[in-house]
């Protein structure tokens, strides 16, 4: 049986660190790091992800400032919003929550975040700045799971990595993450044709499709290393994108959906905030 990787466990040493630095910078340069979150409208799964969010800043420090506009906010009224927090300089980090009401382009405001303060790495900034290679704020799942990778000791170089999804938030800065560590990555997505061949080459092998199960145990390599990143509410429970099961049988090691990927990503928020208070 595959080893399981511990997600909560790694998390709790990444929200530790983070919680040093933020004493040593306060004691140092007198700087307190600061998060805004700004949500509109009543999706319930992002109160739940706002508020874990706030509760994580608080234990390690970290100022967070809990913005909520009317559901109604104009376009013109949020990007004022955006704007006033960009100048604010107790704010080290602002984070729109998705999604948002459809009457408001997330796009354009996603992109008026001062790039220094975009904590979830979503600005084409530093979405360009990864692509070539350059320091920035780096998108938090993907910077999580190379965290997991190298924590668990993955030999990622000349290894053959296959990311299955191309989402701006996940499945493509996770492949650039994984080449700025010398794999040879395959972003696989629903035009990819003989996916299971795809997926029995992998020595590492990320899912982010949302789908529940949908990767087959039998496609895994023997001794591949399995990230699943999916988050799929079923009849019973929480379920991955990765027929766990039968893969935990033939991997090396494997996230368990929950306790993987998901401590890992507020985890990394909070890194990504000290991050940009540092700079
Ligand atoms: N653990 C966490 O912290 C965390 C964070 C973010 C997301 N997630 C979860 O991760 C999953 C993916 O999230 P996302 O935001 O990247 O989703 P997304 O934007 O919906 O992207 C899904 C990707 O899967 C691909 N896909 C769909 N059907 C496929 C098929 N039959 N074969 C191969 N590829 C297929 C899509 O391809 P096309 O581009 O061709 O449509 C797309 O690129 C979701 O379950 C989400 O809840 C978890």
């Amino acid at each position: 049986m595959a080893k399981i990787i511990d997600g909560k466990a790694i998390a709790a040493k990444v929200r530790a660190e983070v919680a040093e630095g933020v004493r040593a910078l306060r004691e140092q340069r007198g700087i307190v790091p600061g998060l805004a979150t700004i949500l509109v409208g009543n999706d319930p799964g992002s109160q739940v992800y706002v508020r874990g969010k706030h509760r994580a800043c608080k234990k390690v420090g970290i100022t967070s400032f809990d913005h909520r506009p009317e559901p109604s906010v104009t376009q013109s009224e949020l990007i004022h919003l955006v704007e006033r927090l960009n100048g604010d300089p107790e704010v080290h980090g602002v984070l729109v929550q998705l999604p948002l009401p459809s009457h408001l382009d997330a796009e354009l405001i996603l992109d008026r975040v001062r790039p220094e303060k975009d904590v979830d790495g979503f600005h084409p900034m530093n979405a360009g700045r990864l692509l070539t290679g350059r320091a920035g704020l780096r998108s938090c799942t993907p910077m999580g799971i190379m965290r997991l990778l190298s924590e668990m000791k993955v030999e990622l170089e000349g290894k053959r990595a296959l990311v299955i999804g191309r989402s701006n938030i996940v499945g493509k800065p996770m492949a650039l993450l994984l080449l700025e560590q010398n794999a040879t990555v395959t972003i696989a997505h629903s035009r990819t044709r003989d996916l299971p061949d795809r997926v029995a080459e992998a020595d590492v092998l990320v899912a982010a499709v949302g789908r529940p199960e949908f990767v087959k145990g039998e496609w895994v390599k023997e001794g591949a290393v399995v990230i699943d990143v999916g988050i799929n509410r079923c009849d019973d429970g929480l379920v991955g994108d990765v027929a766990y099961e039968a893969a935990a049988r033939r991997a090396l090691a494997i996230t368990p959906v929950p306790g993987g990927v998901g401590p890992m990503t507020i985890a990394t928020l909070l890194s990504n905030t000290l991050w940009a208070a540092r700079a």
